[in-house]
């Protein structure tokens, strides 16, 4: 194992609790059952893999383009816990980890899903890192209610600050930038920068208590290192204290007028690009490419879908992986739908309709033809034309209005592939009036179906 010196030095001191626990096997079972590790693959395959990779060796498909990377299951090193230095995480940080995600990493928070699913979730992630079969490790002892933060306790931490030596690592004034910070790496050879704590943005949780976990248990698998020994409890909270007046309060973030210029801060915020291409024409496949969508969509529905994405079913019956929920605010959103507008050079405001004067019976009748013979093979249209689930390809057609811009359909319709490349819909061979046939079918049942 590569780990520093100290940090090697520190696990020795601190292990010894958790670590004659294993050798004696009186660990208690994790709270887990074979049902839960059965029902929590598909989950995980679903929600975790685009990052994480299918076997959980942190090489999914988005990885390669997410800084941080994705955690590597495979060996076995959890930074997040209330576990002595050195042994594996109780399940209830795995869980805590899914719940609230890693603040100033991708890796998102998971709140939105059912608690029982996220359970299930974190059974599949133990048992792939090997953890199950040696037992629910236990925490260590609960630090209770944190003592009031004052200026002489934040003083009191700046003293310990400089005895145990965190300046090293972290920087006088705690920008991350000591003297022993460059050229650390972490278990998997990953660079890793030192925490910046002027951020004042920290992984685990920025509550008093988490932060106390962190050093008092070090992060394993990285150089930052255990202090669990020799340290008095109320120096400990001391510490705590002084880490929080590190922080330096940040100016309101500006965003710049340029659509694309904004749209890169706020997608660089939330890792899009791990999934999504984007204007530069760079990203992950793990999601549509987004200046595709920038042409296609409305930007009401750009706005309203990155906010809430589960809140529309599953939009792409063929893609395994799906949009999580990620935090994006009403400001951020509408940043979102301009930029998508802007990389796929379309006027921004809501998705053109049809002029539904224009919709005769004879019309409606030719559509709904050409619809069933050409297009129903791969598109559901809602309860109105049934396709299988499993010969689903393309999108739910009954949800079209407002989402998908009429004019842009047209061109898609006629060819897909001169839009998109690497579309999977091939060409159904229609004339222009045949699609707008279609077209007016399709769009007019969409509509009737939104006014109920
Ligand atoms: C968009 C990418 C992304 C997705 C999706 C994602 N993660 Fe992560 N995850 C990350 C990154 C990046 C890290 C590493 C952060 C770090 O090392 O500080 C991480 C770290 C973790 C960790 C390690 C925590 C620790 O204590 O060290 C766990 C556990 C985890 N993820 C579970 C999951 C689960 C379960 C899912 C699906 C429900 C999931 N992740 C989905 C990006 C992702
Ligand atoms: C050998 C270098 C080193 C020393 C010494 C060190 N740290 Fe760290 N620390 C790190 C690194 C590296 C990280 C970032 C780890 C990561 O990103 O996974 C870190 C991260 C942290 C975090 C962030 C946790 C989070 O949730 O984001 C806290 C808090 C922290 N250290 C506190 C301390 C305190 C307090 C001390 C002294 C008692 C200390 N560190 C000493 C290297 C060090
Ligand atoms: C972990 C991967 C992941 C991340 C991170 C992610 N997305 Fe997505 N996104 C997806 C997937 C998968 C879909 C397709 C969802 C479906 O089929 O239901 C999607 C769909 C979308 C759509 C609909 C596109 C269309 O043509 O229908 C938009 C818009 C979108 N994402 C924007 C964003 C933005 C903006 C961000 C960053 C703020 C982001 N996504 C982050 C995976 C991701
Ligand atoms: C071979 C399967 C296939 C056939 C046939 C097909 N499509 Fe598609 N269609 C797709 C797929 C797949 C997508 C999603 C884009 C992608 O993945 O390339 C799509 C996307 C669309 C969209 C955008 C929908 C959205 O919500 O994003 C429209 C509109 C559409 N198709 C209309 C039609 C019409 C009308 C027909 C018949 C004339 C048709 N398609 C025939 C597979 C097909």
């Amino acid at each position: 194992m590569k780990r520093s010196p100290i940090a090697l030095l520190c696990t020795i001191f601190s292990t010894v609790g958790g670590g004659a626990a294993r050798a004696e096997g009186t660990r208690p079972p994790r709270p887990i059952s074979e049902a839960d590790i059965k029902a929590g693959k598909p989950l995980y395959m679903r929600e975790c893999s685009a990052c994480h990779g299918e076997r959980g060796d942190g090489k999914g498909p988005a990885s390669a383009f997410v800084d941080p990377a994705p955690r590597n299951f495979l060996l076995k090193q959890f930074k997040f816990r209330t576990t002595a230095s050195g042994d594996p995480p109780a399940t209830a940080d795995i869980l805590r980890t899914i719940e609230r995600g890693l603040p100033g990493s991708a890796m998102p928070s998971f709140a939105f899903l059912p608690e029982q699913e996220r359970k299930q979730i974190a059974a599949w992630v133990l048992n792939i890192a090997d953890l199950i079969d040696d037992g629910e490790p236990a925490p260590i002892a609960d630090p209770g209610t944190p003592p009031p933060a004052t200026p002489a306790s934040a003083a009191r931490g700046k003293e310990q600050y400089a005895a145990l030596g965190c300046f090293n690592c972290h920087g006088a004034l705690g920008k991350g930038d000591g003297p022993a910070a460059k050229g650390l790496a972490d278990d998997d050879g990953h660079p890793i920068p030192v925490r910046d704590f002027t951020g004042g943005i920290f992984r685990g949780g920025s509550d008093r208590k988490d932060l106390y976990y962190r050093f008092t248990d070090g992060m394993n698998g990285t150089p930052m290192p255990s202090f669990a020994d020799g340290v008095s409890d109320a120096d400990r909270w001391a510490l705590v204290d002084y880490v929080q007046t590190l922080r330096v309060p940040l100016a309101a973030v500006v965003m710049s007028k340029d659509p694309i210029k904004a749209g890169r801060m706020v997608t660089a915020r939330y890792s899009c690009r791990g999934c999504h291409v984007l204007d530069d024409g760079k990203g992950g496949a793990v999601g549509p490419d987004l200046r595709v969508s920038g042409a296609k969509l409305g930007s009401d529905w750009v706005r309203a879908f990155v906010q809430k994405p589960r809140e529309t079913g599953k939009i792409y019956p063929w893609r395994v992986w799906r949009m999580p929920h990620l935090g994006v605010t009403p400001e951020e959103a509408e940043v979102l739908a301009s930029y998508l507008s802007a990389m796929g050079h379309r006027k921004p405001g809501p998705a053109t309709t049809p002029e539904m004067a224009s919709a005769t019976k004879e019309k409606l009748d030719e559509g709904q033809l050409y619809y069933t013979v050409k297009c129903a093979q791969c598109h559901a249209l809602g309860k109105l034309i049934e396709t299988p689930l499993a010969a689903q390809q393309g999108p739910d057609l009954i949800k079209v209005a407002g989402r998908v811009d009429y004019a842009f359909a047209r061109k898609w319709i006629l060819d897909p592939k001169k839009i998109d490349s690497n579309s999977r819909m091939t060409i159904p061979g229609l004339t222009p009036g045949q699609v707008e046939a279609v077209q007016t079918f399709v769009w007019s049942a969409s509509l009737a179906a939104k006014t109920p």
